[in-house]
Order: structure tokens, then sequence, then C-alpha cells
């Protein structure tokens, strides 16, 4: 048996475990695709519909329910649901996420399901006695952990959708009971978390082999596929409340974490009004408090709408410098300001207003760095980069994008004993103390501290544009605090820059966060660039890759769709499907 990989053979697994598996292929596919031989698409078009996310099975399976007469949040749901069995690293029922859409009959709609801070939550849990961070405990283990909130957001968004959610998540636990072959990337993440899964947990997790595992190896999840049974047979109650509750208190109280029954019960995903704006007549909708990336997407389009970038050109000294100008001046808003506004005042409406950011670029100088008012530079770890991202497109005219994650790979590394799923470390997106920066160098004070059912902020940025009042881009990515700068240049990219959806995606991506003083950039960023805005004033850094983003683009006619083109990032093994 072989697995392509843009028609190159992969690996090939051995003889008699490919007899096996035969068998099973048989029985089991997605549409034309079997777990245990896929290949990946970077780019595909069609006119019916299209899913692009993290890995081939889930485009492929969401794809398979638009195929079966469901529309776009049937395939979001039907997607998440194998990504939390096909990419364990950031797919998820332990964490959360946020869906942003629009709907054919022209709504558009914003779904939180971001992780809650536990009852027993404290503003100085991951302080000592002395006040010093105690990083280890909010980014690994029990504790890390928020109450999940990705079952009740599959719930919320399902009122949108067309199928039975008993057909949505059949394709999840198929791949959780019998398995499916993982990719050379994926064997190298799970060998490199081995032993944070060792140090963990109180019972070994699937996800360690021992020898390893290597590509073509099928990962089985059993007990993973009875928690998606319970939720399949019960409902959201399948996860809040019954059995799987009480396998996560149970393994909160071995491990010294503090989710309770009551706060599982509690848990309700929250429909919100998104954040909406125009840039030179497109409409923007992107997601709200608890993310920040909305109204951070909003901030820094509008500092740079009126400076005629297009003219200067893709990757000029000129356009790059405005563009971490602007990033610059947006984080250190968010440092300050943002948070949760269901228990802090978020100024909103100023931080987003014409006066605002005009008085905001005031200082801006062409041809010269803005020096950050240096508090305390963040100290950024080379955590990979594990949230995830879908985009989806219908043929009815449905667009729905959708960011969820366990906040760093595979989470607290904690999985519920019994229930086979990993629970998110997303507890850390809150500023632990002022001014000490999270796993992503962030700084935050106030506005984001924790508090008992409080939301941690996110960055997380999912975003639809709209061209003449309707869908035309759908995007986003993974890439903690560098997600709304990805989506902001890949926006860039395309309405000022020209280029097409996959040159956006793949072209070398930079980042500025106003703390630390930096501009992170990947490895292929132009050399002779990066020297031009040195002699600016500015200090670099080198980040392996920023993000992994996802693209849908459709194309009308009048108000026909003529094509709808999805595209994944380069980056990984995300996978674009159309038809
Ligand atoms: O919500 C956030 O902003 C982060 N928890 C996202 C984490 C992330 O993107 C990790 N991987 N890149």
């Amino acid at each position: 048996m072989k697995i392509t990989i843009n028609n190159k053979f992969l690996f090939n697994a051995k003889g008699m475990y490919t007899g096996i598996l035969f068998l099973v292929l048989q029985s089991t596919t997605f549409g034309q695709v079997s777990p245990f031989q896929y290949s990946i698409n970077k780019q595909a078009t069609g006119k019916q519909g299209a899913v692009s996310s993290a890995h081939p099975l889930a485009s492929e399976v969401g794809l398979d329910m638009l195929k079966q007469g469901g529309n776009a949040f049937d395939a979001a749901i039907a997607t998440q649901l194998a990504l939390a069995v096909v990419y364990p690293g950031a797919g998820n029922i332990g964490g959360g996420g946020f869906l942003v859409a629009h709907t054919t009959d022209g709504k558009s709609i914003a779904i939180d399901y971001r992780e809650r801070a536990p009852g027993r939550a404290t503003r100085d849990m991951y302080l000592d006695k002395e006040g010093n961070p105690l990083l280890n405990l909010s980014q690994h283990g029990h504790l890390a952990s928020g109450v999940p909130g990705t079952v009740a957001g599959l719930f919320s968004t399902h009122k949108y959708a067309k199928l039975d959610f008993v057909k949505l998540i059949e394709p999840a636990i198929k791949l959780a009971e019998e398995g499916f072959v993982i990719t050379a990337s994926e064997a190298r993440s799970l060998n490199g978390s081995a032993p944070s899964f060792i140090k963990y947990n109180t019972q070994t997790p699937v996800f360690v082999k021992s020898g390893g595992w290597k590509a073509g190896d099928t990962l089985i999840q059993k007990e993973l596929a009875v928690t998606l049974k319970r939720i399949r047979d019960n409902g959201a109650k399948g996860f809040y409340e019954g059995e799987t509750a009480r396998l996560v208190v149970e393994e909160m109280k071995r491990g010294g974490g503090i989710i309770n029954f009551e706060d599982l019960k509690k848990y309700e995903a929250a429909e919100r009004a998104p954040v909406v704006f125009d840039y030179k007549g497109y409409t923007v909708i992107g997601m709200p408090m608890p993310s920040s990336g909305g109204l951070l997407m909003q901030q820094m389009m509008k500092m740079v709408e009126d400076r005629q970038i297009g003219t200067m050109g893709f990757h000029s000294p000129e356009a790059v410098q405005l563009m971490i100008e602007v990033e610059r001046r947006a984080y250190a808003d968010r440092a300050e300001f943002m948070g949760d506004k269901d228990f802090v005042k978020v100024p909103v409406k100023s931080l987003a207003s014409d006066s605002y950011l005009k008085e905001r670029m005031s200082d801006f100088i062409p041809g010269k760095a803005t020096p950050s008012a240096m508090v305390k530079p963040g100290n950024l770890q080379a955590e990979s980069d594990e949230t995830t991202h879908l985009s989806v497109a219908d043929r009815y005219g449905n667009a729905v994008s959708v960011t969820t994650t366990l906040n760093g790979g595979y989470g607290s590394k904690t999985v519920v004993g019994g229930a086979g799923f990993l629970l998110n470390n997303e507890m850390d997106d809150f500023s632990v103390k002022p001014g000490v920066p999270n796993m992503f160098g962030a700084v935050g004070k106030e506005a984001n501290a924790i508090q008992p059912g409080k939301r941690m902020l996110s960055s997380m940025t999912p975003t639809i544009v709209l061209k003449k009042r309707k869908p035309w881009l759908v995007v986003g990515t993974p890439g903690g605090t560098t997600i709304p700068t990805s989506v902001f240049q890949t926006l860039l990219n395309i309405i000022e820059f020209k280029q097409s959806a996959l040159d956006a995606v793949n072209n070398p991506k930079f980042h500025h966060q106003w703390l630390p003083d930096q501009v992170m950039v990947e490895q292929d960023f132009p050399k002779t660039l990066q020297q031009s805005l040195e002699a600016m004033g500015y200090k670099f850094t080198n980040r392996g890759q920023i993000g992994r983003t996802e693209v849908i683009s459709i194309t009308r006619e009048g108000k026909k769709i003529t094509a709808i083109e999805a595209v994944a990032d380069k980056r990984g093994d995300d996978h674009a499907s159309a038809y």
C-alpha cells in the first residue's frame, strides 16, 4: 500500500499490513479517499463546494458532507470532529475555538466556544509565594486547562446545518475506532512529544509507541471512539455530563487539576456580534472579544487603508515597514486593553475609530523604526504551531471560517484517562502577571487577568471578506500571536498586491507584536529586504515557520458562483478539496 504526497511516494507499508488494511479499506472511505491511502492537494477548484484544512482526511470528510447534501456548516462540524482524531496536536474536543460565517441569506455570524477559567481559578494561581510566575503550571499538565468549549460550539453551529449530527460525527468515530495511517510529520510530532506525554499523564496514552512512530503506522484511538459515541448518542451532554464528565473530573483529581462537574455542566458557547468593517469597498467580517483577532485586523487594515500600500509593491521596504509599524501599534493596544468583554470593559469603539487610528499613526516616520516602549521583552519559545484553521464554502453561498485550538502542540499534553482526548493548556493565554510574557511572548494586564468563568484573550482570527456583499475570501491560520498579522498579510497580498490565493498563502511572512521589539521572519524572508529594514533600525529574529493559512476564494458572475477555489498552506500536511 502506498501513500502519495503530490504524486511522489512518501512511504510504503509492509506487505502483511497492507493485506489486513485492504479489508478495512473496503468498508471505510470518505468519498474517494481511504484512511489508509491518501494524498495531499494544495489547490483544488470546483463549483459546488470546497474545504481546506490541516489534514487530507479531515478536508475529505468535510467535502463528503457537502456532496451528501450538507451545507458549509455541516462540513465545518464534520471536519472539526475528524481533525480531533487525525490531527491530535490541535484538532480537538478538549479545547476551544471560534467560528465566523456568512450565510446564504446575508447574515454574519460569530460563535465563541473559547475555553473558560474553572470556577476555582484565581488571579494569582500561577505565581509562587514571592510572586514569581510558574509558567510550567500554566503551560503543562492538569492545571493548565480551561473548561473545554468545542463540543458546545459544534452543537451551537449545528442549528445552521442541514444534516443529522449523527451523520456528521460518524466519520470521526470510524477514524478513531478503525484507525488511519499517519504521515511523516505526524510521526515526528508524536515522537517529539513522547517525553511530555509520559510526564503529564497518569496513564500512558495511545500517542506513545514503544520504539517510536514512523510514517505509515496506524493510529487507533478506541477510547476516543467511545467518547465520540457518547456525544453522538447524548449530544453535548455526552461530553459535559455523565461518563465523560466523570472521567474528566477523575483525571483532574489524579493530576491536581481544578475543573469540576459544575464547570463542565455550566459551559455554554456564545453567539456574538462579529466585528464588521469596510476596507476599500470590501466588507471584512471577524471574531470579536474574547479574540483580539477581529479588532487587530480592523486596526491594522484601517491604519494602512489611506496610504496607497498597493503602489509601494509587495515586499518593498516601504510597504513592509508600514505594516510592521501598524502591527506594533495594534499589539500595544492588545496588551493594554483587550480581554473578555463579559468581564472587563474593552474600549472597542474607540480603539477602532478613524480618529484614534489616525492619531496612533501620527508618530510614524517612513524609513525609521519607532522603538517600542521597552517594558519587558517577551521570551518567545519555539513551541510547535498547533492551532488549526479550516475554511469552507458551499454552492448555496454559505461561507464558514473556523479556528480551533488546544493552544500549544497537544495542549496540556494530558489525555483524559479512559476518554482518550487531550486537554488544552489555554490558561496560559491569560496574563498570569502583568508584563510576564506567555508562551507566545504576549504580555497583558488587568484586562486579561484570570477570573473564574472568564475567557482568556485569543489571537485567533477566522475571517471572511465579502465583495459586493457576497462571500469572496474565507481565511484563517494557526500561529499564536502571529495569527492576526498572517491574516493581515494574506489579505493585503490578495487585495493590494494582486496575488493569487496560493502565492498569498505561501509567500514568506513576517511579524511584529510590539514586545519583544523584534521583527520575526520566516527563513525564506528575502535577505536584501531584511538588510534595508535593518538600516531603518529594525531588529530581526528567525522563526521557523509562520502559520498554516487556509484560503477559499469564490468567483461569481452576477449572482452565480462560477468557481470555488481552495488553497492549503505549503507549510504542513494541509489539504485543499473541492468539487
Ligand atoms: O488563542 C490563541 O491565541 C492561542 N491559544 C492560539 C494558539 C496557536 O495558534 C498555537 N499554534 N500556533
